[in-house]
């Protein structure tokens, strides 16, 4: 079954060629720390003859010093030792290894069994054909061979091995095996996975790995390299309608204008028509352009440039896709999350939702319910937490182009990203648009914000106070009201503790509520600067993904960001309303300052330091910063 090594030597170009026709499967191997996925994949490696000889000899040596396995080869510190070499340039967490036998190439995505397991298995799993779930027999079932059997139902794998490893240490006992099969088959049809194959294996001792082993006379099933050459891998995707997410527009000069991307699926021809999206607008396809000159036709997996046959407009992150069976475009939807990040997700909040190649601000607007993997019940959720998977309905700030995840997993799969620290938060997959939103349309009005303003004789903006409690917000935020008053402005302020006293009255001081405080203010505010209105806003809002929220829902210049730049010593020495003191004691819980966390803003248009100005001082400042000219 191994690798024809000696074709390489005797005629070089019928290995080559032998090579380029072999089917890929692509694979993912899921297991707990312990066992048996390294020793697998190294075990998987050497027979298949992809150790070079070096490598061999290090390793026979390693093993000996070691002696984990009492002199015999330890394939785990093969496979352990190439982790460690790729640890040195973190760049990615999981390892794609190649392998190749007779009858086909693979590439398996190693997922490191720690913590990030979870995260590091829905990136490897995305684009694999087929899931080896490793059990160690003397164990049996446990949540983490639930957790990932339920990921891989999840994310559509169809070709799941259920490896039954370490079958040496229980004797090779059938009976133990078929035990095992039965309590998986039980959780299996729950999560709706109806076929799986289930292998008794040593990987250690080379059992039912390439070759049936004498160990098991009762199994007359494939070893699990034959199971993975034998898998069918589908084609299906060049029957699906095309889709390509146009990652770049290739415009060199002023007579070639091409959109590159990879065809996600189907194929496309020159002559066929072509819509953009999330536009709609239609053209025909002129040219196939490639490195190696113009193809007749593209397939689902290719890498091309399209040229059309008129001017329309398409950008980066826009999809073209097969005129007659469009994606869906929509802007709110219903997706299953999983959660990667340490930090809670937080309703309200906007991440980056990456898809395709488009990338748009997201934020959740309702956890619908969590889902308990061990026993498959949907839990009231508020958020998700690490590791945590469930359903949600999601809101983009731009209409995209989507395809559900069961159809595409390119057009309906998609991460989130945090916009503060760059993290990587969660990934998901999109089930449908929710209908409300395509049943809601804009109204355009004849009297819009300008107007308004205007016969108000001013500008709309928001002047958004924010600080520890205490700081003096409220109180610089009123002098600032009169005096704008005075001035002859119109104009509204809207304070914390007022707004909680009614249209907030439901949110309390956890990180959520107040992300959703604020999500409020600020649609508040927007509402009133469309009505023409200085609106001054005096909230702690401590968080500086919120603020900047606030900030993105306006027009540049609308927001003016005021720090009210009180230390936490001062805010606490004053203790106008005695919080702090009852903070101190345990009597107030998630205090801002104290054990609920402060952003401090880096770039605030304006900040007052109430150290050195008194009120009356600071409210002059801000109203002198608003004259100045621009
Ligand atoms: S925010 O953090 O969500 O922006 P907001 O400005 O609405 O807070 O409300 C803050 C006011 O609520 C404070 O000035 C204080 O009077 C009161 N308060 C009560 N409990 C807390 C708490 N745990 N943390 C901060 N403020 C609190």
């Amino acid at each position: 079954m191994a690798h024809q090594s000696a074709l390489i030597a005797e005629d070089i170009e019928a290995y080559l060629k032998a090579h380029e026709v072999k089917s890929l499967l692509r694979f993912l191997t899921c297991g707990s720390v312990d066992d048996g996925k390294s020793t697998l994949i190294g075990r998987l490696l050497y027979d298949s003859k992809m150790i070079f000889e070096d490598q061999l000899a290090a390793l026979e040596a390693d093993s000996k010093r070691i002696g984990t396995q009492g002199g015999e080869i330890d394939f785990a510190l093969l496979v352990d030792g190439l982790a460690a070499e790729r640890e040195q340039g973190i760049t990615i967490d999981v390892a794609y290894r190649f392998f190749s036998t007779d009858k086909r190439k693979f590439i398996v995505a190693d997922t490191p069994g720690h913590e990030q397991y979870t995260r590091n298995m829905v990136t490897g799993a995305s684009t694999a054909d087929a899931a080896v779930i490793l059990i160690d027999a003397r164990k049996g079932v446990l949540t983490q061979t639930r957790r990932h059997s339920y990921l891989v139902s999840l994310l559509g794998i169809r070709h799941v091995a259920l490896a039954i490893n370490k079958m040496d240490l229980v004797g090779f006992d059938q009976a133990v095996f078929d035990r095992i099969v039965a309590d998986y088959r039980t959780f299996a049809d729950q999560i709706g996975l109806k076929v799986f194959t289930a292998i008794p294996m040593s990987a250690l001792r080379g059992d039912n790995i390439t070759e049936p082993s004498d160990k098991t006379p009762w199994y007359s099933g494939p070893p699990l390299m034959r199971w993975l050459e034998d898998l069918p891998v589908e084609d299906d995707l060049r029957e699906k309608p095309f889709r390509m997410p146009v990652q770049w527009v290739n415009r060199p000069n002023l007579d070639f204008r091409g959109f590159a991307g990879l065809v996600s699926s189907g194929m496309i021809r020159p002559g066929d028509k072509v819509k953009a999206l999330p536009s709609g607008r239609e053209s025909t396809v002129e040219r196939i352009v490639t490195f190696r000159g113009d193809l007749e036709e593209a397939v689902a997996g290719q890498s091309v440039t399209l040229t059309l046959k008129d001017e329309i407009d398409v950008s980066r992150g826009d999809v073209l896709a097969q005129a007659k069976s469009p994606p869906a475009v929509a802007d709110q939807f219903e997706a299953t999350l999983v959660w990667f990040d340490d930090e809670a997700m937080l309703p309200g909040r906007p991440y980056l939702m990456k898809l395709g190649t488009r990338t748009v601000a997201a934020q959740i607007t309702e956890p619908k319910y969590k889902v308990n993997v061990n026993t498959l019940e949907h839990l009231a959720a508020k958020s998700l937490e690490l590791n945590e998977i469930g359903v949600v309905n999601l809101s983009t700030d731009a209409a995209i182009a989507f395809d559900p995840y069961v159809e595409n997993k390119d057009l309906g799969g998609f991460i989130l990203i945090d916009r503060i620290s760059n993290r990587t938060v969660g990934a998901g997959l999109l089930h449908f648009a929710l209908r409300r939103s395509q049943n809601i349309h804009w109204q355009a009005m004849d009297v819009d914000k300008r107007v308004r303003a205007a016969a108000k004789n001013q500008a709309g903006r928001v002047l958004w106070f924010t600080g520890l409690s205490g700081a003096g917000k409220s109180t610089i935020a009123n002098l600032v009201e009169k005096r704008l008053l005075a001035d002859g402005r119109h104009t509204y302020l809207l304070d914390g503790d007022n707004v909680r006293h009614g249209l907030n009255r439901d949110l309390g001081f956890t990180d959520a509520d107040r992300v959703e405080n604020i999500r409020r203010v600020a649609e508040v505010a927007k509402l009133m600067v469309d009505a023409g209105l200085i609106v001054l806003v005096s909230f702690i809002s401590p968080f500086r993904a919120e603020r900047r929220m606030a900030r993105e829902m306006l027009e540049p210049g609308e927001f003016v960001e005021v720090f009210v730049d009180t230390p936490l010593a001062e805010a606490e020495r004053r203790d106008v309303k005695g919080l702090y003191a009852k903070a101190r004691a345990g009597e107030l819980k998630n205090f801002t300052g104290v054990d609920s966390p402060y952003e401090a803003p880096e770039h605030a248009e304006i900040r007052v330091d109430t150290t050195r100005l008194d009120p009356e001082a600071a409210a002059e400042a801000i109203v002198g910063w608003m004259e100045r000219p621009i």
